[in-house]
């Protein structure tokens, strides 16, 4: 019976087999460009998760792949989500709740159908935390551990693919800024760009600085140059972070030097803290000025 019904449809599609051929011919050649220029045009969705020392922000992205000279192009930021706690806090919390953090920019990610389910388990999911956490493995290993763990735990089971979790290192933060401020000023794609800018970044815990050294004698170069390559160009950068020169840290580290320098460590300090200011409360002021040595 079966095969009966196939080789019915087998000879009775023969001589209309050419025909749609030909029609197809005339069609493709037609359709093909459009086909073309439309598959030329997929999308790849990933997630970036900055952890910083006073906050967590979480950034959904689109970019075109294939990628234009191995750098994404057209890279576009679909949605954003902000909360105002930062995983380094729970440095004197319970350390295996960290991840709770990012638990509600994951479910309104969902909710909100940001990545569609189908397309989740294929978003790359990197998070990043900086010097927030970078001072809490000065302070103690295993509390970042601890932390960097619970973090994990709860990005991998957030249904994307967590393809990297960790502490980046200063140098990688400064180099970061670089790219994202000559990527926005659209200085990077034109060759020979001469209006390069250099960054500087003020953040919670540390400060950045990146700017373009191409023209020095690779000799001279320290530990703090590095070579980037975006668009098919290498830029040589002197990119260096500077650990408690950021905004929460540089006060903090301010009161520890107010209270070394007061001599008697047991009365409170009034002056020359600005009015309506708290009391410094800095049980680790000896370790503030031992670790944020310049
Ligand atoms: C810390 O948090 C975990 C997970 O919520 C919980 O199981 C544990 O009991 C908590 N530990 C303490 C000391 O509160
Ligand atoms: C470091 O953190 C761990 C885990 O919280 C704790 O058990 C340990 O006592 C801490 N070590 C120091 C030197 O504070
Ligand atoms: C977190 O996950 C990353 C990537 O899967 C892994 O390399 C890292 O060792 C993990 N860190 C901890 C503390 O579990
Ligand atoms: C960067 O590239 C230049 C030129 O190719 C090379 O001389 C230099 O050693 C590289 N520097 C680093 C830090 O890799
Ligand atoms: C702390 O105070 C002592 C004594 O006044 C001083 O010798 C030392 O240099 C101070 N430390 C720092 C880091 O300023």
């Amino acid at each position: 019976m079966a095969r009966n019904c196939c080789k019915y449809f087998t000879v009775s599609l023969v001589p209309v087999a050419s025909v749609v051929l030909a029609v197809l011919f005339g069609l493709a050649i037609a359709v093909l460009p459009v086909l073309y220029v439309q598959l030329a045009k997929q999308y790849r969705y990933g997630v970036i998760v900055d952890a910083g020392s006073s906050h967590t922000d979480m950034f959904f992205y689109r970019w075109e792949v294939p990628r234009y000279r191995d750098t994404a192009k057209h890279f576009q930021q679909e949605h954003h989500c902000y909360s105002d706690k930062s995983i380094n806090s729970y440095a004197d919390k319970n350390t295996s709740e960290a991840g709770s953090v990012l638990e509600s920019c994951i479910t309104k990610s969902k909710n909100r159908g940001f990545v569609t389910s189908g397309q989740r388990s294929n978003t790359q999911l990197f998070l990043g935390a900086t010097a927030g956490m970078r001072l809490v493995y000065c302070k103690n290993v295993t509390l970042g551990e601890e932390i960097m763990s619970s973090v994990n735990s709860t990005l991998a089971g957030s249904g994307y693919h967590l393809v990297s979790g960790r502490v980046i290192s200063g140098q990688e933060e400064a180099v970061a800024g670089w790219i994202t401020g000559n990527y926005l000023q659209q200085h990077l794609k034109h060759s020979g760009s001469s209006s390069l800018m250099g960054s500087l970044d003020l953040g919670g815990a540390s400060a950045e600085i990146a700017f373009l050294d191409s023209t020095s004698d690779p000799r001279s170069h320290t530990p703090y140059h590095t070579n980037v390559s975006l668009y098919d160009r290498s830029y040589t950068l002197y990119a260096r972070s500077y650990l408690c020169y950021g905004l929460n840290e540089a006060y903090r580290r301010f009161l520890a030097h107010l209270i070394n320098g007061s001599g008697d460590v047991s009365q409170p300090i009034s002056q020359p803290l600005p009015a309506g200011w708290d009391q410094p409360h800095l049980p680790d002021w000896r370790h503030i000025l031992r670790m944020c040595q310049p």
